[in-house]
């Protein structure tokens, strides 16, 4: 059996154990290059993944750019004030048509300076003598595009499966936050030495909480409050609640209960959107897996209309830029021990400290059989 088939068949033996008795992968899970590219293959290929916030491109011709595996790509706000995600590829021969971010009426190829609509149709391409050359068949690329809760996600597979297909309780569990009215305030990105999945689990877990972030999150959202939350195809939560009497951060939407303002709910949809959601500030991390041991970040925080003031938002920002430094510091440690031939499975916490990363193990292990239901016999 090779490594891939191996890790394949310990991912199916871990998520068959019970409930009561989980159990983390092996490190292999998190650094083998070969089970990278089989990822890259089939659960990331088919997954549906958050490339930022709505409110980053409010107006027609705003736009940013993001790289996804090997597609570059252009997310801009059309005219009809519709958000496309165009493929960053000139029709002609390929070149990138932006970079960064900003507001264009047109995408003008640097190269031989063929122009797209803000919709990706060709609208000029200059001295083409050439009989064959129709303009119409010329447009951008567009890719299947979803947008829930102010966040925009795509799918670069055509057959995959919809999107959070049957998510009622996580919608319910988001409802009254009204996260598709929040803000943004903060758009940052950066490369961390970690695998993917180890981001997911680690923002997944409560049980880290109140070690690693002794002066950031203890006071706010102690380990010993978290609590397992919805959890279902595609998605997983958890509570991290607040201590009684902890002063208010905002009072957000006033949907709100007493209850939802006393905590944080903290989600991901799998694979690679891992988020924040609490009264008046909503922290979301999109994970742009680049190999086995490395990621891009882009983290965004919103805000719920005018609940803080700029000088409590810029506390806010410091306070998510340290606690993000505290994670990766861990992580990236973290990843040069997975190599280790002693990075076997082992125990894990239960079900409000850990369960989150079960749901995990759980969704990725159905989808590696429902992408090839033979994992014994993967070459
Ligand atoms: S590659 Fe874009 S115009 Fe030639
Ligand atoms: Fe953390």
């Amino acid at each position: 059996m090779n490594d891939v088939s191996e890790i394949r068949a310990t991912l199916q033996t871990v998520t068959a154990r019970p409930k009561d008795r989980p159990m983390t992968m092996p490190g292999k899970f998190y650094t083998d290059p070969d089970y990278f590219e089989w990822e890259m293959q089939t659960v990331l290929k088919s997954g549906w993944h958050c490339l930022g916030r709505t409110g980053e491109i409010p107006e027609p011709g705003d736009y940013f750019t993001v790289q996804l595996f090997n597609e570059p790509l252009i997310v801009v706000r059309g005219d009809d004030h519709k958000v496309r995600v165009l493929a960053n590829v000139c029709r002609h021969r390929g070149m990138p048509l932006a970079e960064g971010k900003g507001n264009a009426k047109r995408f003008v190829c640097s190269y031989h300076a063929w122009a797209y609509g803000r919709d990706g149709g060709l609208l000029r391409a200059a001295r083409m003598d050439n009989a064959g050359f129709d303009a119409k068949s010329c447009r951008l690329h567009e890719f299947n595009t979803v947008i829930w809760n102010g966040f925009v996600y795509i799918n670069l597979d055509k057959g995959a499966p919809s999107f959070l297909e049957s998510a009622e309780e996580l919608n319910g569990l988001l409802e009254n936050y009204r996260p598709d009215t929040f803000r943004v305030v903060h758009v940052a990105e950066e490369i961390w030495n970690t695998n993917w999945k180890c981001l997911v689990e680690n923002f997944m877990e409560g049980y880290h909480l109140s070690v690693v972030h002794p002066q950031t999150l203890h006071g706010y959202t102690p380990t010993g409050l978290a609590r397992k939350s919805v959890s279902g195809p595609g998605f997983t939560s958890y509570a991290a609640n607040y201590p009684e009497g902890i002063p208010s951060r905002g009072l957000g939407s006033p949907d709100l209960t007493e209850e939802e303002r006393k905590r944080s709910t903290l989600f991901a949809v799998f694979p690679t959107q891992v988020t924040s959601q609490a009264a008046s500030l909503l922290v979301s991390i999109s994970i742009f897996p680049l190999n086995a041991g490395q990621i891009r970040v882009k983290w965004t925080m919103s805000v719920h209309g005018d609940d803080l003031d700029d000088e409590t938002i810029e506390q806010r920002i410091a306070l998510w830029s340290e606690v993000n430094r505290e994670d990766r510091e861990k992580l990236e440690r973290m990843q040069v021990a997975l190599n280790s031939a002693h990075a076997v499975s082992g125990p894990l916490a239960g079900d409000d400290l850990e369960g989150t990363i079960r749901d995990f193990q759980l969704w990725l292990a159905e989808r590696d059989l429902a992408m090839d239901p033979q994992p014994h016999a993967a070459e």
